[in-house]
């Protein structure tokens, strides 16, 4: 039975008569490749759209359509697709080649700039972010000599076994408001991994009191993202933030910012705008551009404990001259302080925008902003928490949003009603300009009766 109202379900005929090739190539790579996808959060029902450039602001998808693009590779891509500085860099750069197997020289400077940019003591380079937030685990086990950490219901930190846990559970498998469900994130997580893994609320310090009172002397970190990304974008309350290092203070527990996402959305990252330090912050993403680049940044007593027969840390790509004259030229040239408040502004002004249109069609809504990107959760309730995101964001109306921008030539958030969207240094006035307009023809759309499930499903 067809549920969908009419307009809803004509922009759904609309979105699938744009992409015929995408599904033909879906049918093509589904054979070889599960879901057609190399990421599981590609996946997309019926088939997810595949592209073939990216220039500036812009995509173009196999079917030959553009699009505005405000996913920008998950976040990545703050300096924009293909920035010409980095182009020239890697014109100069592989013929001296890519990878030496030793230590690269100019890694020093890479180093200083982000020791001094993020307000930390040492670092150590990897490519992902899942790296980083692995080795920081490890890192904050040997230091302290414990086992458990702390993560929270929600939180995303990439796809290893420790923290693929409570990641996006249904309500029903969320649990308890206080104490959520340590529930895996899907089969091949074994329950043995999760041993010492203990999941707490966020923004809710007594949730985390309650397990640290608990176990005590067995946990070596808490790990959060301090804007929870993975959730649309739910910033910490400064408290609760504040709370957090008075607790890892109280119980010498190691502080881990992962900042794989916020380290691309303020100049400083997240650190700067709480003005609370933690003992280790993880960055990637947008450091380098659109290059693989993580770092692990920490305190130097912390940090020194890494190293042959101490705490292992190792890599075959880490480092390699690409990803680091990447991340110094993206550092100092791309998202300097003023190409990153211009991106904010920009942001500031989208945002204004479809909070007003929004208004003027008397469509619930919530927008949250940090930095360079945002979210719109459609609901007029607060949302603190993966238990009031699920309670509350209504996802039908993010699709038929999602579907009806793509259709009109932009990709409004990372592809996902628990993502965001996020502004470049190469978006211009006329993107935003375009944007709202557009915005402007779906926004009634959304008034209409919608199923709150995923409208492709309702189709
Ligand atoms: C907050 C956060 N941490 C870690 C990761 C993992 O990064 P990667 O996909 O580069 O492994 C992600 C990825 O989206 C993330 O959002």
């Amino acid at each position: 039975m067809n549920v969908l109202p009419q307009r809803v379900k004509t922009e759904v005929e609309n979105f699938l008569g744009r992409t015929p090739r995408s599904k033909e190539v879906f049918q093509k790579t589904i054979k070889y490749i599960p879901y057609g996808v190399n990421s599981n959060y590609r996946a997309w029902e019926p088939y997810p759209i595949y592209f073939v450039r990216g220039r500036g602001s812009r995509l173009w998808d196999v079917d030959g359509n553009e699009y505005i693009d405000y996913n920008l590779a998950f976040g990545v891509l703050v300096a924009g697709h293909s920035h010409p500085k980095l182009i020239d860099m890697v014109r100069d750069r592989i013929v001296d080649s890519t990878i030496l197997g030793f230590e690269y020289d100019n890694i020093y400077r890479l180093a200083e700039i982000i020791i001094e940019r993020f307000n930390v003591d040492m670092v150590r380079f990897q490519s992902t972010g899942l790296e980083s937030t692995l080795h920081a685990i490890r890192i904050a086990r040997g230091y302290t000599g414990r086992n458990k950490i702390i993560k929270f219901l929600g939180h995303y930190h990439g796809s290893h076994d420790y923290v693929l846990v409570a990641t996006k559970p249904n309500l029903y498998a969320a649990g308890h408001y206080r104490y959520p469900s340590k529930k895996p994130s899907g089969p091949g997580i074994p329950y043995t991994a999760l041993d010492d893994t203990l999941v707490a609320q966020f923004n809710d310090l007594e949730s985390v009191e309650n397990l640290l009172s608990l176990y005590n002397d067995e946990v070596a970190a808490i790990i959060l993202e301090p804007v929870a990304m993975n959730m649309g974008l739910v910033p910490a309350s400064r408290e609760f933030m504040k709370g957090l290092r008075r607790l890892c203070d109280e119980y010498g527990v190691v502080l881990i910012f992962d900042e794989v996402k916020t380290s691309g959305k303020l100049y400083g990252g997240a650190e700067e705008y709480y003005g609370v330090k933690p003992d280790i912050k993880t960055m990637a993403k947008a450091i380098a551009g659109g290059y693989p680049l993580s770092v692990i940044a920490g305190k130097k007593e912390i940090m020194e404990e890494v190293g042959p027969g101490k705490i292992p840390h190792a890599g075959t790509f880490n480092s390699n001259p690409l990803s680091v004259e990447a991340g110094i030229i993206t550092l100092t040239e791309i998202l300097t302080r003023e190409g990153i408040d211009r991106t904010i502004k920009y942001n500031m002004e989208l945002s204004k925008a479809i909070d007003d249109i929004l208004s003027d069609e008397g469509i619930p809504h919530n927008i949250k902003l940090f930095g360079n990107s945002g979210t719109i959760f459609f609901t007029d309730r607060e949302v603190v928490n993966w238990h009031d995101f699920l309670r509350y964001n209504h996802i039908g109306m993010w699709w038929a949003y999602f579907i009806g921008m793509m259709n009109r030539g932009v990709v409004p958030t990372a592809p996902g009603y628990d993502e965001q969207w996020t502004v470049s240094v190469q978006h211009t006035e006329e993107d935003i300009e375009y944007t709202i307009d557009k915005f402007k023809d779906v926004a009634p759309i959304l008034r209409e009766d919608i199923p709150r499930m995923k409208i492709i499903e309702a189709f």
